[in-house]
């Protein structure tokens, strides 16, 4: 294929230069120059000739739209957080630690829409002819085309296949390419039109085009523009794998999150073999759910009610543990918070684990202030139980019961359960889907609960058997309410 020319574009005012250099001629700015592919200089009027052709403006109400068509990839888990199932042409970014299992789970989905799709085939015959939608030839259904394709730049296609025995996934019908190069991939998407594809992973592949490394940012940025545009273009969902950096944000630019419909974290203790998949952005479906699996050795396997990992087993309750419901997307979820309080040096130390620790900081002062908790000499941590994060602040309330129990040394009650926002004022602000919370907490046993005043439900509601629930309007009454019971 011929070379076509590259130019370094500046990223912060769009100038360009020939060359790499470090300092953009145009604005000054330093290391702004990233590669990219100059764009062909016809002539001008010819450029304004086919922008006129091509401009063609619809109302919505004339777009014959659909509900987008999912196809579910038989890991539940992993629908919940996709929103649904696979959604045909569209693209999936899901990025994830070394070894956490993102080329794991993405065979084993591959492999069971591999099997669904033969099952169908066998089923309802070959395809009919695809109803084309205005426009053009449009994509067929997810499921019912050309099967599945594993793209793997990282290992070898012996390595995918041994992992494949391992996993039981005998006889395992889906097609692997081992390739880095975008052009030699986009055409065998082109050719062999599959359902769905993996790219594992966009920080190996290679444009022609372009002379950086492969994963760097000019690269990565050029590579997931073509494989989206293939995508929406063929209906060909493509998931891409992505590195994290060592922050753990996903490599490569930020315009890569951009430009993908969905972004999938895949996040989890090395230590123990939980896993979380996390969506941060879907255009498709809620954001913030989140899939819970367990690492086994015949892969990951998906964990229905997880509740029961975030919380430890103790049989009695013991000092510095509050129980809360957080809800993650659609779906509540107990996790035990415990607090540590120790006397500290000079400079007492306060640490969180899987909260902000920023939040903490602010809690220790509402603490002090309006229900005369002083710790101020002390050493406080904060662990959220079984490696989960907890960002919505309906987790205040449990923090603050936990820290306040271990400093008395005085468990809080056997089924005790909290949750609520806490403000500057000592005012407790009700949580989001707050009756959800409590008929989760309610299910799995436990008896009492402190909430927030407008989340607790009305004298006479007979929903929540076996709970007893304390409405609560100020921190102090929390407290207060917690020496009681404990
Ligand atoms: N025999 C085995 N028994 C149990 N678990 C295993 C076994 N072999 C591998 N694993 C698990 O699989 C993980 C590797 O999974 P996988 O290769 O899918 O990760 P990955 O996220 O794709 O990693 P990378 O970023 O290196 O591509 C290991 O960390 C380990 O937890
Ligand atoms: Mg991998």
């Amino acid at each position: 294929m011929a070379k076509e020319k590259t130019q370094y574009t500046c990223n912060e005012c769009g100038g360009s230069s020939p060359k790499w250099l470090g300092k953009c001629p145009h604005c000054n700015a330093w290391n702004t120059l990233i590669e990219s592919v100059a764009e062909s200089s016809a002539p001008a009027k010819n450029r304004f000739a086919s922008l006129a052709k091509t401009a063609e403006v619809t109302t919505l109400a004339d777009i014959d739209a659909s509900d987008v068509q999912r196809t579910p990839t038989g890991h539940d888990e992993l629908d919940r957080v996709l929103g649904g199932g696979i959604v045909e042409g569209g693209v999936v970014l899901i990025g994830g630690d070394p070894g956490i299992g993102k080329s794991t789970l993405l065979l084993q989905a591959l492999d069971s829409l591999q099997r669904s799709g033969q099952k169908t085939l066998s089923a309802a015959g070959p395809p009919q002819g695809a109803k084309a939608p205005s426009g053009g030839s449009g994509p067929r259904a997810a499921g019912q085309r050309g099967g599945t394709l594993y793209v793997t730049g990282e290992e070898s296609g012996a390595q995918i296949a041994l992992r494949s025995r391992r996993l039981g996934l005998d006889g395992s019908q889906v097609s692997v390419l081992a390739e880095i190069q975008l052009e030699k991939i986009l055409a065998t998407l082109a050719h062999t039109q599959p359902a769905i594809a993996v790219i594992d992973s966009i920080q190996t592949v290679y444009s022609e085009q372009l002379t950086s490394a492969p994963g760097s940012v000019a690269q990565v940025r050029e590579c997931a523009a073509h494989l989206t545009r293939a995508a929406k273009a063929s209906g060909t969902a493509i998931v891409l794998v992505g590195h994290v950096t060592k922050e753990g944000a996903l490599a490569g630019p930020r315009v890569l999150e951009h430009m993908v419909d969905t972004v999938l974290y895949f996040e989890g203790d090395t230590h123990s073999s939980f896993r979380l998949i996390r969506a941060i952005k879907n255009r498709f479906g809620a954001v913030n759910e989140i899939g819970v699996f367990a690492m086994t050795e015949r892969g990951l396997k998906g964990v229905s009610n997880p509740s029961a990992i975030f919380l430890s087993q103790h049989s009695e309750p013991v000092p510095g543990s509050c129980v809360m419901v957080t809800l993650e997307g659609t779906r509540p979820m107990l996790v035990e918070i415990q607090a540590l309080v120790d006397s500290g040096g000079p400079s007492p130390r306060r640490l969180s684990v899987g909260l902000d620790r920023d939040r903490l900081a602010m809690l220790l002062a509402v603490l002090h202030r309006h229900a005369g908790v002083a710790c101020t000499d002390q050493d406080v941590f904060v662990n959220a139980v079984g490696g989960v994060r907890i960002s919505e602040p309906a987790a205040d309330l449990a923090v603050m019961l936990a820290i306040t129990s271990s400093l008395r040394g005085r468990a809080l009650p056997k089924g005790f359960i909290a949750f609520g926002e806490v403000g500057l004022a000592g005012e407790v602000r009700p949580a989001p889907r707050g009756q959800e919370r409590l008929k989760e907490a309610a299910k799995l046993g436990f008896s009492v609960a402190v909430v927030p005043k407008a989340n607790a439900p009305k004298k006479n509601d007979k929903t929540f058997e076996g709970l007893t629930i304390h409405g609560v309007d100020r921190i102090e009454e929390a407290m207060e309410l917690a020496r009681n019971l404990g």
